[in-house]
């Protein structure tokens, strides 16, 4: 790290999520600083400087990630450019921050997995969604044995995307998203399963359908089934095609004692013999995710401590969606150790 003891980032993809990205470093700047962002668009990237002060713009990240301004990168790219930038940075020593998905195929997980490791720097997967308090308490819950043996977990993420083939742009073609809305939004709800289920996936099948973007490429809504090791069933419904329905939550499970089920930000818990309560409400206002995720990457990094997903995470997730275009494709159901 530097010796002015900030953890100097560099932002790599000045489009959307950056600037989402950008209020948690401001407000970690006790701890962290933007010094540099990197975008083959340079007006793009000049305009979120502005908001960072003194920082240098790089055309290409090649030479940011080099460079001795930084100390970590956040990646905030195209998916089908996360495997090249993660192998760069970790090849420079810079820690990183990546978004969603980790990377596209298992050749490129094993690819990631050996730079990580043998540079020796923390890779943190930007899965903001665990970053809701009703998420941490509703895994502390399971784990507690609250609702018993858990039967079934659901997890959502579903909403009408209007967009256009051009405004929707390189998340419309395979060669370049990986596949349609699962491996987009859709990878919310997967790791979001993956974080509540207290056990290990082994069987995936899945229905995709185009109902609405019928530009795209890949699907536009997906329903996943997953079986756990335990006998868990989780459920998986994401999609861009249409507004859900009302009492559709955003996590749920069920067990021999009791469910419990939220929208994100409220938590409700209703023991099996008893009345149902609401264990915890954040309020109206939703918690800014994003801002979470920056923050405690730069509280990883100056602890030492893990992160709650890191690249071993990334791959688990990758795994079940390809396993899920994989049970689509074949129609048939796909073992996780037969990908
Ligand atoms: N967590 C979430 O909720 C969430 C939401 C939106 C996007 N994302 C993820 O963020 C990532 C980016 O999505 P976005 O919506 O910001 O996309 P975007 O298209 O708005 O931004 C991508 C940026 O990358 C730049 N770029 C493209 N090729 C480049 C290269 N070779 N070198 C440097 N810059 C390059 C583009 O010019 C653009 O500014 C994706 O992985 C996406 O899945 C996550």
């Amino acid at each position: 790290m530097s010796r002015d003891t900030k953890i100097r980032v560099g932002i790599i993809g000045a489009g959307n999520i950056a600037g989402h990205h950008i209020p948690g470093y401001l407000q970690a700047a006790d701890h962290a600083h933007v010094t540099a962002i990197a975008d083959v668009d340079g007006e793009r990237a000049r305009q979120r400087a502005e908001r960072l002060g003194d920082v240098q713009v790089f055309l290409d990240y090649r030479e940011m990630v080099t460079s001795p301004l930084i100390d970590a990168v956040d990646i905030c790219l195209p998916h089908h450019l996360h495997k090249d930038a993660i192998v760069a940075a970790a090849a420079a020593g810079k820690h990183i921050l990546c978004e969603k998905p980790l990377c596209l195929t298992l050749e490129e997980a094993d690819v990631v997995a050996r730079a990580v490791a043998a540079a020796g720097v923390t890779l943190m997967c930007a899965h903001n969604q665990l970053f809701l308090p009703t998420v941490a308490t509703a895994r502390d819950m399971i784990r507690r044995g609250e609702l018993g043996k858990v039967y079934a977990a659901r997890t959502t993420d579903v909403f009408a995307l209007d967009v256009t083939a051009e405004t929707l742009g390189w998340r419309a073609t395979r060669a370049t998203s990986g596949g349609g809305e699962l491996i987009d939004t859709g990878y919310h709800p997967n790791y979001l399963l993956l974080h509540l289920v207290d056990s290990v996936p082994v069987r995936v099948t899945a229905l995709l359908t185009r109902h609405r973007l019928a530009f795209m490429e890949g699907e536009d809504t997906a329903h996943v089934l997953v079986e756990f090791a335990d006998g868990t069933v989780g459920s998986i419904v994401t999609g861009w095609a249409y507004e859900p329905a009302g009492c559709t939550e955003r996590f749920s499970a069920a067990g021999e004692d009791g469910s419990l089920w939220s929208d994100g930000r409220r938590l409700h818990f209703k023991p099996r013999r008893g009345e149902e309560v609401v264990v915890q409400d954040v309020g109206a206002v939703a918690p800014d995710t994003y801002a979470l995720e920056v923050v405690d990457f730069i509280a990883c990094l100056r602890e030492r401590r893990r992160p709650l997903n890191t690249e071993v995470e990334g791959v688990n997730v990758l795994k079940l969606i390809l396993a899920a275009y994989a049970s689509a494709e074949r129609g048939e159901v796909v073992e996780l150790t037969n990908l």
